[in-house]
């Protein structure tokens, strides 16, 4: 066994991923014929090709206009966790999607909800990956919207729902205007998490202040990306003191911008943050939970001891609660035992 594939098969989780960026290009053109939806392009090699972040959102949406019946909500969740599975070894995740992507066009929550946790049972029985939802709140509608997607969620409640996220342009949606929705959420013990300081958008935009508006005014458990937080060493030391988990990922919307990315975690990880692997949009970004595990390697410099002690880093940040944390902490043990047994000695492992 080499390097490579000792990464991909180490056993691991991801708390960062949204399942409308999960989509293969063949899939999504098979959802957008059935539902009359027009593309962008129909080029596989394409359609995956962004001028910016701006628009990544835009066809991000687009995406998830394809997604209508019970039944596609179900394709894609289960798709997502077997292509981990099969990927990286994901044995457990954490997964986002945007009820209000899907309002426009008259689909119920419950139809989202239940559609993707159909996916998902049929997903953990083939493949033994188990998956959990966070609804994520689009910030740039504001307000109100964000209310009325809580008061949906916390109505309709599902064991495999256990938080709140928030996702989109930061600018547009600053964390102080969705005070009352996550103090609903959490009201109904949903966790917490949003999408800050992403380095797709300036210091402007997205500042570290709203890291600590996510801490102070959200009462966020996690939070995700982060990177523009480094502009603040206070920032900085305030995540590294309190350890709060953030989800980084490797790969990112813009290819010439993943130098600066890994940089920038780097720079986190240095620094002492609580950090965990994650992999956002993945095939929209050219990656899967192998891939960033073996791009954490080979750019930053991971060893294969280090590689482990991520993976299992990210089991203490999962919001499962205590006794499954263990069992997943055990299970991770033992299958890297058994790994790290098969692996030429490293010379940065001693
Ligand atoms: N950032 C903001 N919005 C998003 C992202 C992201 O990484 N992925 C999907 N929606
Ligand atoms: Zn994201």
């Amino acid at each position: 066994m080499n390097m490579d594939q000792y990464l991909r098969r180490l056993p691991k989780v991801d708390l960062h991923f949204h399942l409308a960026g999960t989509l293969q290009p063949r899939t999504l053109f098979d959802l957008a014929r059935k539902n009359g939806v027009n593309l962008p392009n129909w080029d596989e090699t394409k359609i995956y090709d962004f001028r910016d972040f701006y628009d990544f959102l835009e066809v991000l949406e687009c995406i998830a206009r394809c997604i209508v019946s019970k039944g596609d909500f179900a394709r894609v969740s289960y798709e997502a966790m077997r292509d981990a599975a099969r990927a990286g070894n994901l044995r457990y995740a954490e997964l986002f999607f945007n009820p209000q992507y899907h309002y426009p066009q008259g689909i119920s929550y419950a139809t989202m909800v239940d559609g993707y946790i159909e996916g998902l049972e049929a997903a953990q029985k083939d493949f033994g990956v188990e998956g959990r939802l966070i609804p994520s709140i689009n910030r740039e509608l504001g307000a109100g919207a964000a209310l009325d997607m809580v008061r949906d969620v916390v109505g309709q409640p599902r064991d495999r729902v256990i938080g709140l996220g928030m996702d989109c342009a930061e600018y547009k949606g600053k964390p102080h205007l969705f005070v009352e929705a996550y103090a609903m959420a959490r009201k109904a013990g949903l966790r917490c998490t949003a999408h800050v300081c992403e380095d797709n958008q300036t210091l402007e935009q997205a500042p570290p202040s709203h890291v600590m508006d996510c801490l102070d005014l959200l009462g966020c458990d996690r939070l995700d990306h982060g990177y523009n937080m480094l502009a603040d060493p206070a920032v900085v030391r305030r995540c590294r003191d309190c350890g709060i988990a953030c989800t980084v990922g490797t790969h990112t919307c813009i290819a010439s911008r993943m130098q600066k990315r890994w940089d920038s975690v780097r720079k986190m990880r240095d620094a002492g943050l609580n950090l965990t692997l994650a992999t956002d949009d993945p095939p929209m970004f050219g990656t899967d939970i192998g891939q960033s595990y073996v791009t954490a390697h080979e750019w930053l410099g991971l060893s294969a001891a280090e590689a482990a002690d991520l993976a299992l880093a990210g089991v203490d940040a999962t919001w499962l609660d205590d006794g499954e944390k263990r069992d997943l902490r055990r299970s991770f043990s033992d299958e890297i035992a058994a790994l790290k047994a098969e692996l030429p000695a490293q010379p940065a492992d001693g």
